[in-house]
């Protein structure tokens, strides 16, 4: 038997009062959602858990519901609903498995949570009969996960791939289109408060590679780590690549990539990528958020939207609320398998077979036989290139030094670990200076 409502009305604790807690709260609190249950259920915000008590807080929520102790709400019996928006992965995953094992459903926008431990957190939910919500996890607004789940359950997905942040969505189109640098666009992103203070997890792709984590294994139904998915950030990029990028067809964008090939194998990434000028995903800018899933039935289907940001995250985050009290009773199933520990995983088995074309720039002093000495290490290592050019400057000229030229050159499609060991080649070449950036194309 299913965890049930016990009364009519709903009782809620939020977990985080911060930029969603607030917004997510303040709509609790107006009483606008009750209407939406067709008036069979009244919900009530019963308590909010948060760090520091003294911080000051949006006035229309009353300051009795404060409570910094998880305990008021994790074993509380009247409270029926969890809603954690307090991020990270400790103490989220115990407080969330604390009201889980006391017969609690949740609904999470906590994408390190889910992917670092959906499941754990979703065997225990199965074993108490409690419901998940996760689709503020991934793309804030834009309702990729549920439509994984539910609308596109009888397809057989085969790729889903995705500009899954915002901040660094925002900061290529700044350097694409206002030609900043990666510092200028970054502190412009900070000021506008699209980018965190410390943005490292952005910059780094390691954002990217939670959502991409948690996208793969719902797609595939095999629950893929976020360590099993190599990622790249866009700290190497320069305005230099897309003046380059722009003149061979391309605009640049971080993708997170998950694809299942005919014979199982999964493939998941996040890498920097040249995109084709005339593909929908090459013309989402700024902090828009933008998914394509393949599948057998759909063939192809994108969604855009806002992937952050208060009202888009709290628009996933309700609606999770509604859906799920209106199919509080329904079982849960697991959305994925989990294979042992022991067994070597689909994922793993499959990345080095891959082939993709790839971009290179290199620093390079301006001397005679510097692409000859290039194009021999590449023959070496079979890799033929689709293009290659030699300029006297790059268009920021930022490092430019007397005597350098810029080398860049597009490979055919070609594994990569063989493009690295031949650069690992390159980089002992008496004229190249620097190996500055790597991007692989999205076909
Ligand atoms: N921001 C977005 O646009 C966005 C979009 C999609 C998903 N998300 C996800 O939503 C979640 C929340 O993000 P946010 O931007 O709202 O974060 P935030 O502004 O940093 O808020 C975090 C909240 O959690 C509370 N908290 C943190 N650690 C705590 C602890 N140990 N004990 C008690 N309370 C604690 C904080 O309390 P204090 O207020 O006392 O500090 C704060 O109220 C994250 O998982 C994030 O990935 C965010």
């Amino acid at each position: 038997m299913n965890k049930e409502i016990k009364t009519n009305e709903i009782q809620i604790g939020l977990l985080g009062c911060g930029v969603i807690g607030t917004q997510v709260a303040t709509e609790l609190l107006n009483g606008n959602l009750d209407c939406k249950l067709a008036g069979k259920n009244r919900i009530k915000l019963k308590k909010i858990l948060v760090n520091d008590l003294s911080k000051s807080r949006d006035n229309s929520i009353p300051e009795s519901l404060f409570t910094n102790s998880p305990d008021e709400i994790l074993l509380d019996p009247d409270i029926d609903i969890i809603i954690e928006v307090m991020g990270g992965e400790k103490p989220a995953y115990d407080y969330v498995i604390k009201a889980i094992q006391n017969g609690k459903h949740l609904v999470t926008a906590n994408k390190e949570l889910i992917a670092k431990h959906g499941p754990q957190i979703f065997g225990l939910a199965h074993e108490k009969k409690v419901q998940i919500k996760l689709d503020a996890t991934v793309g804030g607004g834009i309702p990729i996960i549920n439509t994984i789940m539910d609308s596109l359950k009888a397809n057989q997905i085969t790729e889903v791939v995705g500009i899954l942040n915002g901040t660094t969505n925002y900061i290529l189109s700044e350097m694409k289109n206002s030609k900043k640098t990666l510092e200028a666009a970054l502190k412009e992103a900070q000021d506008k408060g699209y980018a965190e203070s410390d943005p490292t997890n952005d910059l780094e792709g390691i954002d990217a590679k939670y959502k991409t984590s948690i996208l793969a294994s719902l797609a595939f139904h095999q629950y893929i780590a976020p360590d099993q998915v190599p990622s790249h950030g866009i700290k190497s990029i320069s305005p230099a690549d897309f003046h380059f990028a722009e003149e061979l067809g391309f605009s640049i964008k971080l993708l997170g990539l998950a694809k299942q090939f005919e014979d199982g194998h999964i493939s998941t990434s996040v890498y920097p990528s040249l995109v084709a000028a005339d593909q929908p995903l090459a013309r989402i800018d700024g902090v828009l958020n933008a998914v394509e899933v393949r599948g057998d039935l759909i063939r192809e289907l994108m969604l855009v939207g806002p992937g952050a940001g208060p009202k888009p995250t709290s628009s996933a985050i309700l609606g999770d609320l509604l859906s799920l009290i209106k199919n509080i009773s329904s079982d849960f199933p697991l959305p994925y398998k989990v294979l042992p520990a022991n067994a070597r995983s689909k994922a793993e088995e499959s990345s080095s077979d891959e082939k993709y074309r790839f971009y290179t720039r290199l620093r390079v002093n301006d001397k005679v036989g510097v692409i000859r000495d290039l194009g021999i290490i590449l023959a070496k290592h079979q890799i033929s290139l689709e293009s290659i050019s030699q300029k006297a400057h790059t268009p920021d000229s930022s490092w430019e030094k007397g005597g350098e030229a810029t080398l860049i050159f597009l490979t055919h499609s070609i594994g990569e670990d063989k493009l690295k060991i031949a650069l690992d080649e390159i980089k002992q070449l008496d004229p190249v200076n620097e190996i500055c950036c790597i991007l692989r194309v999205f076909e």
